[in-house]
């Protein structure tokens, strides 16, 4: 039997194009070899596909992707490979688009399928389904932009278009603060702001929306930040608990990748029998919102109560040798090169 071909597909229209060339990197340095023959894939931010041509000296992608040759079909590229490993973080990539055209051309590939992408993608939507599982969350509101207005939406999606005043009155009657304002659908804390007071609130609404027009409001949570990686289709395994220690006041963009004081610890300094209800509620949620292959799943463990809080679920999450996902699952006794197969043999089955 010949070896199986593997598309690798990274890059992609958004934010986090450049954090999924490094994964990418890591995976073509890795990639069981003998197994797999490789076909590494870009796309630029403008959307357009290369394949990308490796140099063996060259290892690891840098920030400005070179080797790479414009496909000029790209149906007919992908239609020849086995399976597809789309290492894309955030909007076409993570969010079900992508996926939909693998399902139309019945090509098997790593993750999530299309409405778990995107309901992991959409923090509002996330949090319905994870209220619907009776997973703990923090409170929040949902506001949504339409031209110039802002709706606020109740718990019943009835709508109301108010002003923003308004807004954040109503918001406050129900959310302590601090409270977090994120666009619904964003990633490596994009658009995210922390608000203490109705004008700080107001401002980040107005920012948040520049992101997306569905804007989630949550209520802080002060606690320990930790992840936990899932791995499975229909038997899931959990990995042991990590944990983040944000170098800046939160998890802020610069605090993810640009502040080296930001630091992890593996596995989180938490209980054993915390760690083992996050584990628990790590799998729920990957179910909860029918996902396959992988997701990281990351929670609060408030410090008032020791109570665990769910906080959002990443169907593609940072996949560099250094990254929390594998890492953890380092950790937990499965090798980076060997999570690559076995995600590649959950695609095939899947
Ligand atoms: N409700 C909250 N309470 C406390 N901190 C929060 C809350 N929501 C978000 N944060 C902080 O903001 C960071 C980014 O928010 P998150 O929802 O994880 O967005 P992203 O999808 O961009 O990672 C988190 O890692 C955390 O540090
Ligand atoms: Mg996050």
């Amino acid at each position: 039997m010949g070896k199986i071909k593997v598309g690798i597909i990274f890059g992609g229209m958004s934010t986090e194009n450049e954090v999924s060339v490094v994964s990418a990197g890591s995976i073509l340095e890795n990639i069981d070899r003998e197994k797999y023959e490789v076909f590494p894939i870009y796309i630029d931010k403008e959307g357009k596909w290369y394949k990308y041509i490796e140099d063996g000296r060259k290892k690891v992608l840098g920030e400005k992707v070179e080797n790479i040759v414009e496909i000029e079909n790209i149906i007919s590229y992908i239609q020849r490979l086995d399976v597809i490993f789309p290492v894309l973080h955030g909007l076409y990539g993570e969010d079900g688009t992508i996926q939909g055209l693998f399902e139309l051309l019945k090509i098997p590939y790593v993750g999530c399928k299309v409405l778990a992408s995107s309901v992991g993608m959409d923090k509002v939507y996330t949090k319905i389904v994870f209220e619907k599982a009776g997973i703990n969350q923090t409170p929040y509101e949902y506001v949504r932009k339409y031209k110039n207005k802002y709706i606020y939406v109740d718990k019943n999606f009835d709508e109301k278009i108010l002003d923003l005043k308004e807004i954040a009155k109503k918001i406050t009657e129900k959310l302590e603060f601090p409270m977090f304002i994120k666009p619904s659908n964003s990633g490596s804390s994009v658009g995210v702001k922390k608000a203490e007071n109705e004008n700080e609130l107001i401002e980040n609404i107005e920012y948040a929306s520049k992101f997306d027009n569905k804007i989630l409001i949550e209520q802080g949570v002060i606690g320990k930040e930790v992840e936990c990686a899932v791995l499975g289709n229909e038997k899931v395994i959990a990995s042991c608990v990590g944990e983040i220690k944000a170098a800046d006041e939160f998890y802020s963009y610069d605090a993810k990748y640009k502040n080296e004081e930001s630091k992890t610890e593996i596995p989180a300094n938490i209980s054993e029998e915390i760690s083992e209800e996050i584990r628990k509620e790590a799998i729920k949620a990957f179910k909860a919102i029918d996902g396959k292959g992988l997701s990281r799943v990351d929670f609060f463990v408030e410090n008032k109560t020791n109570r665990i809080i769910i906080n959002e679920i990443n169907t593609m999450p940072g996949f560099t040798d250094i990254s929390m996902y594998p890492k953890m699952f380092a950790k937990s006794g499965i090798s980076y090169e060997k999570l690559i197969t076995n995600l590649i043999e959950l695609a095939l089955e899947k």
